[in-house]
């Protein structure tokens, strides 16, 4: 996957993330150092880095396009391209594969109508196939966001499914503990 190249619309971002990231930039040894959380903060707020935001990122940083865009494709937390609302990494490596993840997936995949890899016709729910969440104990378990749903069955997909309908994102276990 390589960054979008259409600028679309003008870049917006808010005062407050921008004043987030010039504290990120002065906290860091280096100011390159500060490009991972930079770009959650621009994650946080818009759901992707579109163009606009790699440019920014180019002048608080001191780095270059190049050197942006290879974090950004990298991990796969990170987007460059618009993404649905709501979308389901699903981990498939080995231990999570063990523990069930198969068919957890057709299962997701029979719910939401899609494969693998596509985006429901309303945008609303994509579906992801990750390697490895750091989670291998307590798979199958898949990310939404900055949360982790552990010990996952068809049972407990369904319901998570049904609250993200309403627009609620249910607490995960990990939520929790990050906040202990
Ligand atoms: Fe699934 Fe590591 S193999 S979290």
């Amino acid at each position: 996957m390589s960054p979008s190249t259409d600028t679309g619309a003008a870049f917006e971002l808010s005062d407050v993330s921008r004043a987030r990231i010039d504290e990120l930039v002065a906290q860091y040894p280096t100011k390159a150092s500060a490009l991972m959380p930079c770009l959650w903060v621009i994650m946080d707020e818009l759901g992707w880095v579109p163009p606009g935001g790699i440019d920014l990122l180019v002048d608080k940083l001191q780095v270059t396009s190049a050197r942006i865009c290879e974090v950004l494709t990298f991990y796969t937390m990170f987007r460059s391209e618009p993404q649905a609302e709501y979308v389901l990494q699903v981990c498939h490596n080995i231990s999570c594969h063990i523990m069930g993840a198969r068919p957890l997936i057709a299962h997701l995949e029979k719910r939401l109508g899609v494969r693998l890899g596509e985006t429901t016709p309303d945008g609303k729910f994509a579906l992801e196939g990750v390697e490895c969440l750091g989670a291998c104990g307590h798979g199958p378990c898949l990310q939404l966001g900055r949360h982790l749903y552990e010990y996952l069955t068809p049972e407990k997909v369904d319901g998570l499914l049904e609250s993200l309908r309403r627009g609620e994102i249910p607490r995960a276990d990990t939520d929790r503990e990050l906040e202990d």
